[in-house]
């Protein structure tokens, strides 16, 4: 089930939030299970016509609820991916230099523009034609609705992340040859951060806020039901509970839904149907990245102190 396909005209909230319990609903719809919080900030955004700033620990579904806002909506998804060193050429817009030559060499082939100026022939080359919009710019000028995902914006340099501002507080994009172009809809607009250095004051108050934690063991539950298809209801509770239990360790690296849903696939790969403390400690290296995590891990199951 998808909500209404519809651009949303500047300024007007979004046709398919016409209740947080309802975009719950669409989502589970496209596979995502969200808490009570989560839809709420999403009814917001859309009400709003905000940005949504996400962070969290890793694999707790930040990416993923971008992802399923699009599919929710039969949104286009467009993604900015963060990186180190991600410059305006990248992210915003950049000119397609070659055609810019190869039309300046036409023109003087051809005996047009021989006479112009240099501001005739500036202005002919830097024209839409010549344009070559990158992920923001592209959101921006989209007829059709777009969700618009900035991943892992902690990534980017200090300087880089002032490129986002404009985009984020006034849904434009200024480009010195061509002008301001502004969007002829609000996009639903949502940044991802893992934390790994703080963002900017300027940045967090053009945005709402989301923490997105590790779930409760009983909406953990429900997730690898819905995304480990095949699996029974005793299996799934029991590896979430031991995976709540790991979480409450002290672990370089506490195991992710992602981690969760793999060690799930595991299991059932190997046909267990339900977890015994022998099961769990053989296949603890599919769950845990670090072998002195899996080194606590498998002396706590030793001690039964884990469920
Ligand atoms: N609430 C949820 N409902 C359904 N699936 C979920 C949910 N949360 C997480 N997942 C699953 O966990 C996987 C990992 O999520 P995702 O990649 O979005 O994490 P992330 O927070 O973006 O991680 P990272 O910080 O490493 O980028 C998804 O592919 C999805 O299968
Ligand atoms: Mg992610």
């Amino acid at each position: 089930m998808t909500a209404e396909i519809r651009a949303t005209a500047p300024g007007a909230p979004a046709p398919w939030c016409s209740s947080p319990e309802g975009i719950g609903g669409l989502l589970r719809g496209a596979g995502y299970l969200a808490d009570e919080h989560t839809c709420t900030v999403l009814w917001l955004a859309g009400q709003l016509g905000k940005p949504v700033l996400i962070e969290g620990p890793a694999g707790t579904g930040k990416t993923e609820l971008a992802k399923s806002t699009a599919a929710m909506t039969a949104a286009r998804l467009i993604r900015l991916q963060c990186y180190e060193g991600l410059d305006e050429s990248r992210a915003l817009y950049d000119w397609n230099y070659q055609k810019q030559l190869l039309r300046i060499l036409a023109d003087s082939v051809g005996g047009a523009g021989q006479d112009g100026t240099w501001a005739d022939l500036e202005s002919g080359v830097f024209t839409d034609d010549f344009l070559l919009p990158r992920p923001l710019l592209e959101a921006i000028r989209a007829a059709e609705p777009v969700v618009l995902l900035i991943d892992e914006v902690d990534r980017l340099d200090v300087e880089a992340e002032a490129l986002l501002l404009e985009v984020l507080s006034d849904y434009q994009v200024s480009i010195p040859e061509l002008g301001t172009l502004s969007s002829r809809q609000t996009p639903m607009v949502f940044l991802t951060s893992n934390r790994a250095r703080d963002l900017s004051e300027a940045l967090r108050r053009r945005c709402l806020y989301l923490y997105l934690d590790y779930p409760a063991a009983e909406r953990e539950r429900e997730i690898v039901r819905m995304r480990v298809p095949g699996i029974s209801a005793q299996l799934a509770g029991q590896i979430t509970a031991m995976v709540a239990a790991l979480r409450q360790l002290d672990l370089r690296q506490h195991p992710s839904v992602a981690q969760t849903l793999e060690w799930a696939r595991t299991l059932l790969a190997l046909g267990a149907e339900h977890l015994d403390a022998g099961l769990a400690a053989d296949s603890l290296r599919t769950l845990l990245r670090y072998r002195s995590d899996i080194e606590v891990a498998a002396a706590r199951l030793a001690s039964g102190q884990l469920p």
